[in-house]
């Protein structure tokens, strides 16, 4: 993705020093554009739970990469203690991201594999470089897939610009390049089809306000900012042509968990006969997973929705108490549209309907081992 013209990735290794691994901190987005580094396995735990870096995709490959920066910092004949005890607290430092616990899992297999005397940190340093260069490229092959669906209602439209509305930022900051979401919209556009971007601003983290609106930006695709609770509005109105979101983790069965809200847009979607596609990579599935109900949901601090944070007038980002003393909050951080409410799923090796029989036939190689899921 671009940023002011220069093309970026969400997290990369330093070229002079492998022990380095640059994030954005995504806290401080739109408004400040700050590189941080990691150097320990803490550093990666700390980027993830306190949302530096944030969205499946690139929860997965900073999993990744805090895996191999456990193995780089543990003693030689101590690679593996170093691994399992990262990989305990790295699975418990967000719950809803099914691409976590995939990336460790993913580190901790290809390390077993190492034979006595091998290089188990060379084989760590390879698998977490995978798991960022496979996000890419799936998310890139979503946007070739998804491409069809907005040029067909172009088509329609006799060319008229495409209405996507999306919700939360399930674009390049939430994956290492492209987005899943966006990447349809990215490619759209590459082809020369009209493209305009309904962005809710999901509340209470504000990822559509703070994120996906400057991410579009950036990339000159035309975008308008809506309060949360506009989007039934903007549907009954035929200002919207489809939905396109990301998730966080979806059940083998279709079952979508996603940023709070989702939900409500799936069932206006549904009520107005707009299209409602969910966009992911494979490593976002969950194989053992067969009912939504069942998906772990993070809850998170009730000061995310008490209090709200942006530029003050001295620069900085300031927060402000929104509710007055004393107000309780609860908040649940993501929500579950169920599979029926779901028109297709965008995945890396095509789109398909969200049910177990399509899902099982389009990833055969994923299911083989879970005859009883
Ligand atoms: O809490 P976040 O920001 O990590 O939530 C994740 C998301 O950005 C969304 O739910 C997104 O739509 C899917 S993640 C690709």
């Amino acid at each position: 993705m671009q940023i002011n013209g220069k093309h970026f990735r969400t997290i990369w290794v330093d070229a002079e020093n492998r022990g380095k691994i640059s994030i954005l901190d995504q806290r401080q987005l739109p408004h400040h554009f700050v590189i941080e580094h990691l150097h320990c396995l803490d550093d990666a735990i700390t980027a993830i739970r306190d949302m530096h870096v944030r969205g499946a995709g690139l929860i997965g490959a900073t999993a990744g990469f805090g895996m191999y920066l456990a193995a780089i910092n543990a003693p030689e004949n101590g690679v593996d203690e170093a691994l399992e005890e990262a990989a305990s607290r790295l699975n418990k430092s967000r719950p809803t991201a099914r691409n976590l616990g995939w990336a460790v899992e993913r580190v901790l297999a290809a390390v077993r594999t190492v034979r006595a005397g091998g290089d188990k940190k060379k084989q760590a340093y390879q698998t977490a470089c995978e798991i960022a260069d496979e996000d890419a490229a799936f998310c890139k092959q979503i946007g070739e897939h998804g491409r069809g669906l907005i040029e067909a209602i172009s088509r329609k439209k006799n060319g008229a610009p495409v209405n996507i509305l999306t919700h939360c930022n399930a674009g390049w900051l939430a994956f290492v390049d492209y987005g899943s979401a966006t990447a349809p919209i990215y490619a759209a556009r590459d082809a020369g089809i009209a493209v305009h971007v309904w962005v809710d601003e999901t509340r209470p983290w504000n990822q559509g306000a703070k994120l996906t609106a400057w991410e579009l930006q950036q990339e000159g695709i035309a975008n308008t900012l809506i309060a949360d609770n506009a989007g039934g509005h903007l549907m009954q109105q035929g200002m919207v042509d489809m939905v396109i979101v990301g998730s966080d983790r979806t059940t083998h069965t279709g079952d979508v968990a996603n940023k709070i809200g989702t939900y409500l847009k799936a069932l206006a979607a549904h009520d107005n006969h707009i299209p409602f596609y969910v966009a992911l990579p494979s490593s976002t599935f969950d194989w053992e997973l067969a009912e939504g109900a069942k998906i772990p949901i993070e809850q998170r601090s009730g000061d995310e929705i008490l209090w709200i944070s942006g530029m003050g007038h001295t620069g900085k980002i300031e927060s402000v108490r929104l509710a007055g003393p004393g107000t309780q909050a609860l908040n649940f951080s993501f929500d579950i549209t169920p599979a029926r409410l779901v028109s297709a799923l965008i995945t890396e090796r095509g789109i398909v309907q969200p049910s177990r029989q399509a899902i099982h036939a389009l990833f055969p190689d994923k299911v083989l081992s879970l005859s009883h899921a």
